[in-house]
């Protein structure tokens, strides 16, 4: 049973539609299957992947049609159901129901079984779609960017979160978007984020022009430029997301080209295998080392015994366990998009390997 994951916060334009985007299709190229909804009547998740749907949310929210049929194929793995403006006119007729704050909810539960990750981009302000986002919710994940009334506003997210959910906040996630490293105020809030939060916190999305390109040009960021460094930063919060998820990589049982079949309600059968991925208790590590534990070794496909899932050292020391040249902590493995990432979850070393070599 998928996970429906609402990403939220009180404030437009912080990086919601672009976490969504690039955190779901990250997740669909290592294998899983995905779902982002729009709950935005700015319908900006259709723009920034570049597709028309042709059927959105309002159908199957409003005018009774199963959302199954409003879901349309937006990438291998990676399906949508869209929104447009017409979303605005349903906000009044939803909120005269007596179940006005479960309606998403509904919609979406028979598609749960289809989908091991269920994205859902809120809008801004908490309307009474933002508020059956979060109801239909099992996680919450918060973007925010660096800055002191962002963070102020994290506070009272987390309050209307809580009284929502009766008391029990699933708040899983807190990414801090458009970091600015240069600067120094940022690194200080950051610190203070980390120091309130803990480890709620992901490991930052710095500012990158490339982000805002490949949303315009509707494309994801590993398609539109895998090397720049929004593509390695949505990388890895995909791979620390996966560790938090229990997320595996499936392992392939057809030939590559059926990989890209299309996904699971839009006729699939079987390009890729489903995932295992257990729903027991999210643990939150909470610090370094744990963090270390539950993060998978992420080894490079080619490299893997995929029947075993034991790594199988296939020359080159790809296995050895390389400690940070700065700190001195084991290195972290991810892979994704074609190509690699080695980094330290303690300080800010990163290494990227590409096919045609390595960039820091
Ligand atoms: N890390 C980033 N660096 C630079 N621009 C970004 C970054 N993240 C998002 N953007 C850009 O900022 C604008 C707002 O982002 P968006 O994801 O649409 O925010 P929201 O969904 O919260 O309104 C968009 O133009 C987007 O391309
Ligand atoms: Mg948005």
């Amino acid at each position: 049973m998928g996970r429906i994951v609402a990403v939220t916060n009180l404030k437009g334009g912080i990086g919601k539609t672009t976490t969504v985007v690039n955190v779901g299709a990250g997740l669909a190229l290592k294998g899983a299957r995905v779902l982002l909804v729009d709950v935005d009547a700015q319908g900006n998740l259709a723009l920034a992947l570049g597709v028309k749907p042709r059927r959105t949310l309002y159908e199957a929210l409003i005018d009774g049609a199963r959302a199954a049929d409003c879901v349309m194929s937006a990438r291998p793995n990676l399906d949508l159901l869209a929104a447009d403006e017409s979303l605005l006119s349903a906000q009044p007729t939803l909120s005269r129901r007596p179940d006005w704050s479960r309606v998403l909810d509904q919609a979406l539960q028979p598609l749960k079984r289809h989908y091991d990750f269920i994205f859902v981009d809120c809008g801004g302000s908490m309307t009474v779609l933002n508020v059956n986002a979060l109801m239909a919710a099992t996680d919450v994940l918060v973007p925010t960017t660096v800055e002191h009334l962002s963070i102020k506003g994290i506070e009272k997210l987390f309050k209307q979160v809580v009284s929502l959910k009766s008391g029990a906040t699933s708040i899983r996630v807190i990414v801090p978007t458009m970091f600015d490293p240069r600067l120094k105020q940022s690194t200080a809030l950051l610190e203070q984020l980390q120091a309130t939060y803990g480890a709620l916190i992901a490991p930052p999305i710095r500012v990158n022009v490339r982000l805002s390109e490949s949303s315009a040009a509707g494309q994801t960021i590993y398609e539109y430029d895998r090397r720049s460094r929004g593509a390695l930063d949505y990388a890895q919060l995909v791979e620390r997301l996966s560790a938090l998820w229990s997320f595996r990589q499936p392992v392939p049982t057809v030939p590559d080209s059926a990989v890209n079949a299309p996904s699971a309600i839009n006729g699939v059968a079987g390009g890729v295998p489903t995932a295992t991925q257990s729903a027991p208790a999210v643990v939150v590590p909470t610090s370094p080392s744990a963090i270390r534990a539950v993060v998978a070794p992420a080894v490079p496909i080619e490299h893997t015994d995929l029947h075993t899932e034991h790594p199988v050292v296939m020359g080159a020391g790809h296995m050895l366990q390389l400690d940070c040249p700065h700190c001195g902590h084991p290195l972290q493995r991810a892979t994704i998009a074609g190509y690699r990432v080695v980094y330290c979850s303690h300080c800010k070393y990163k290494q990227q390997e590409l096919a045609t070599g390595i960039r820091r």
